[in-house]
């Protein structure tokens, strides 16, 4: 099998250096939109997709950081006035009692909040290791038991990092629909790679729903947006009392 040809994009060494191809890309893109040539179009739309969702990464990253580094300290110091206020009556302890308790509880959803958006650096390093993080989190809950089955660590590195981001976050909305809506005992989660393209199922035997009907919220669309980008098909098998299946097959190139 020969290696796909990375897109400036993939191997740009750095958000500065990835964004001045997107900036120098979107007028290339337009030139190429306009033009006759099918393969042409085809193949730019592909890459104006990544852009968008490097974009998006970039921007998740920025703000989770930004979060985290400012927002946090600024709390923690409001923390260490408050230890100055010497509260006289029992109203006033309980204020400060309270006081306290919320910013701590801001802290830490700021913390949570900003380790998420963040996460696209970490799916670089290791999606295999970052799904087995994400399962022995919720097995500590003893809400499911959950299985992880997955292809050599190393072959799933060498993935491109964007499409790997994709099979997290889509994970991530499904097994968030497993602990909403399943009531499920088992969850397996499997990430294969196969001769062309890669594969991720999830499948609990929870309570299952009617598939034909309409569904009013995001996370499938969401789920099946994200599939679309990257060439990718999704499939979705459930019935009332018969679990859920969720399959997504992602091409290499
Ligand atoms: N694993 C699952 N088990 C049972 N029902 C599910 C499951 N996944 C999705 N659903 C159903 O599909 C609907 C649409 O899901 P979604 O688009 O993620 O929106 P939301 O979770 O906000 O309702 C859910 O409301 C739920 O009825
Ligand atoms: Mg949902």
């Amino acid at each position: 099998m020969t290696a796909a040809k990375k897109t400036n994009l993939e191997t740009a060494k750095s958000p500065h250096e990835g964004l001045s191809y997107i900036k120098g890309g979107a007028d290339s893109y337009k030139a190429l939109l306009d033009s006759t040539n099918p393969k042409v179009k085809a193949v730019s739309k592909k890459e104006f997709y990544k852009m968008l969702v490097y974009i998006q990464e970039e921007e998740r990253k920025r703000i989770g950081r930004e979060l985290h580094d400012s927002v946090n300290p600024l709390l923690a110091l409001a923390n260490l006035y408050l230890e100055l206020v010497q509260p006289n009556t029992a109203k006033e302890k309980f204020a400060k009692k309270q006081v306290f308790s919320v910013i701590l509880t801001a802290i830490e959803n700021i913390r949570s909040i900003s380790s998420q958006l963040v996460i696209s650096q970490k799916t670089e390093c290791g999606l295999v290791q970052l799904i087995t993080e994400m399962t022995e989190k919720i097995s500590g809950t003893d809400i499911f038991e959950i299985k992880f089955i997955h292809s050599k660590e190393d072959l799933v590195s060498k993935m491109c990092p964007l499409i790997k981001l994709a099979l997290y976050r889509i994970l991530e909305e499904q097994l968030n629909n497993i602990i909403k809506h399943s009531r499920a005992k088992h969850v397996e989660i499997k990430l294969i790679l196969k001769k062309v393209n890669i594969c991720l199922s999830v499948s609990d035997d929870g309570v299952g729903f009617d598939t034909t009907k309409p569904v009013t919220g995001i996370g499938l669309k969401n789920i099946a947006s994200r599939t679309k980008q990257f060439n990718g098909q999704m499939q979705i098998k459930s019935e009332p009392d018969k679990g859920c299946s969720l399959r997504i097959q992602i091409p290499f190139s």
